[in-house]
């Protein structure tokens, strides 16, 4: 089961889970007319362990969160009900029906003064959202030490509703806005569809406890940034470096909180893509994403939960 199923993350797992012939559920917070996919709130524990109970599933994968940063910093009693209570919900009713959860978190558990963590470092956030997945993975790996817990960074790829940065460079740019990009910021962009293939490789191999899975290549989000305009043919120039501060963002956010990868490396046997090849490969995904989209739930008409169909 894939709960979130509906995001970036999830979407892709849900994809490279039925690629390979296995039966997925999905939930979405939202409710959809079409699609087939579940309604669960994952705040409501009660719902949750009901719907795990019915279904039954080996293996329960959770992309679900509020993944807002700044929303996260300014509301965080609200987004803490989801990002860990909710998380924690549903590793509770994992354990009950011995099902192993896979739990997303993020770089951001650290604070960027070290760089190249590796995953037995101790966390030290300097935001809410950081706080939140830092105590959420604590509780999951604590409900059952078979849990799984991948830690990721700026995931981009084909997306249901086009919100991750890839998808927003495109949107602006084709339309001939300027785009300011923070040009001291370094990260591992990850291609979700390769994380989304190296979590599946984890979970057939069995793997427990925390895993770094981002892209192989650190750059800097303004230099990130002018590979997406060349990769898909759009003018590079619109992007314009300016130091973080200056995007008036509400939040500390780590300046260098690469993740070491040798734990996954080791573990499994799929590359890492890095910039160039996580790119190229989601250019050439673009027919057959297209296509897949058509028979997806339109994102215009979902509908929060409670509000009727
Ligand atoms: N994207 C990144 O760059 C990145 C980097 C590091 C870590 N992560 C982590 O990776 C995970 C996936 O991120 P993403 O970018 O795929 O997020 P996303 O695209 O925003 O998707 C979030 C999903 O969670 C669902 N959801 C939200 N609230 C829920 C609730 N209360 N109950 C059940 N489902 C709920 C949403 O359902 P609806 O569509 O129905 O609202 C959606 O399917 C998150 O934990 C995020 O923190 C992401």
């Amino acid at each position: 089961m894939v709960i979130g199923g509906t995001g970036l993350v999830g979407n892709a797992l849900l994809r490279a889970w039925k690629s390979r012939g296995a039966e997925v559920a999905a939930a979405t917070y939202h409710c959809h007319a079409s699609g087939g996919f579940l309604q669960l709130d994952i705040q409501d524990a009660a719902r949750t362990r009901a719907l795990l109970r019915e279904h039954r599933p080996a293996i329960v994968a959770v992309p679900a969160a509020n993944p807002y940063v700044d929303y996260c910093q300014t509301h965080p009693e609200e987004t803490r009900r989801v990002n860990v209570a909710g998380t924690l919900n549903v590793a509770r009713a994992c354990s009950e029906i011995g099902a192993r959860m896979i739990f997303y978190s993020s770089d951001y558990v650290f604070d960027g003064a070290k760089g190249s963590y590796i995953e037995e470092d101790a966390p030290c956030p300097i935001n809410e959202y950081g706080r939140q997945k830092a105590d959420a993975e604590a509780g999951v790996l604590a409900a059952d030490p078979r849990n799984l817990v991948v830690r990721t960074s700026g995931a981009y790829g084909w997306q249901w509703e086009p919100k991750n940065f890839v998808l927003q460079i495109r949107a602006r740019l084709s339309k001939g806005e300027e785009m300011r990009v923070a040009e001291e910021v370094r990260y591992h962009p990850t291609y979700v569809e390769n994380l989304a293939e190296v979590t599946v490789a984890l979970a057939e191999a069995g793997a427990r406890g925390i895993f770094h899975v981002v892209g192989s290549e650190e750059i800097a989000r303004c230099d990130f940034a002018a590979r997406v305009a060349a990769v898909f043919g759009l003018d590079g120039r619109l992007i314009k470096p300016v130091p973080a501060a200056e995007l008036g963002s509400p939040t500390p956010r780590p300046k260098q909180s690469s993740l070491c990868t040798d734990r996954v490396r080791a573990a499994i046997g799929l590359p890492l893509l890095d910039v160039p090849r996580g790119l190229a490969a989601m250019r050439a995904m673009e027919g057959s994403w297209c296509e897949y989209a058509k028979a997806l739930p339109d994102p215009a008409a979902k509908v929060a939960p409670g509000r009727g169909i």
